[in-house]
């Protein structure tokens, strides 16, 4: 569990500019968890990128979303071993014996080992769309059995909804990762996120990490946004 309130944020750069993403994390460090470097940034610039970003002293949260056959993925976790990254994440839809192969790959760094999510349904799917590929089940219904899916096989969490947070704490228990965006503080522009929660919320539903973009990365002052979400997480547990 992290352990003061902004240890819980790790800020999206959502961007393919590097000089503004070293300067986000430069300007970040400290006053947040980590920072989350996806497919957009992670494509750009690979990982001497990344490395770039990680040497501002940010620990890393690399959203690969891996889905693959279980070799190739246990052997791309284990290529991403050498940028320390806290927190890593595969497709809970890749099935049990890939989570395996993911799980027993993060193992090998010993006690560097990143935290494995899973993703679960992307909350850009609805029920329709499950049932186009196949899937007659509820969101929800999927979501847990996939985060159950997860649990089993070895993962240490998943990345899902706010509203999610109650139903899969209670199925997977207090020690289970939960790591939520589509969140918003009061004061900041909802943008195109629909199903948002506040930071102080998401965290009192249960949420071990926030992912938050850009009410931090779309500020005047990203160290002072960074600095009230965080201020607003403490004085809700207090
Ligand atoms: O800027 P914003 O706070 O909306 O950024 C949220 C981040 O979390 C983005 O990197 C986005 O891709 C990611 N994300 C999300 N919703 C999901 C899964 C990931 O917004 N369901």
């Amino acid at each position: 569990m992290p352990d003061a309130p902004h240890d819980r944020i790790f800020v999206a750069i959502d961007t393919t500019d590097l000089t503004q993403a070293l300067a986000l994390a430069e300007s970040l460090r400290g006053r947040v968890g980590g920072v989350k470097l996806g497919k957009e940034f992670l494509t750009a610039h690979g990982p001497q990128g990344a490395q770039k970003v990680a040497a501002c002293g940010m620990p890393l949260f690399l959203d690969t979303k891996f889905h693959d056959i279980p070799n190739t993925v246990a052997g791309a976790l284990r290529a991403a071993l050498p940028l320390k990254p806290r927190l890593i994440n595969v497709h809970a839809s890749g099935g049990a014996a890939m989570m395996r192969a993911a799980a027993e790959a993060a193992a090998e760094a010993g006690e560097e080992r990143p935290l494995v999510l899973a993703v679960t349904v992307l909350t850009s799917l609805d029920e329709a769309d499950l049932q186009a590929i196949g899937i007659p089940d509820p969101v929800q219904t999927q979501v847990l059995r996939l985060a159950r899916l997860a649990q089993d096989n070895g993962l240490d969490g998943v990345v899902c909804s706010a509203h999610e947070v109650t139903a899969l704490r209670a199925a997977c228990g207090p020690d289970f990762k939960l790591l939520t965006p589509g969140i918003r503080p009061q004061w900041a522009a909802t943008g195109d996120q629909k199903r948002i929660v506040t930071p102080a919320e998401a965290v009192r539903l249960g949420a071990d990490y926030l992912v938050i973009g850009r009410p931090i990365t779309g500020a005047d002052d990203p160290a002072a946004a960074a600095r009230r979400i965080g201020d607003e997480i403490r004085a809700a547990r207090s």
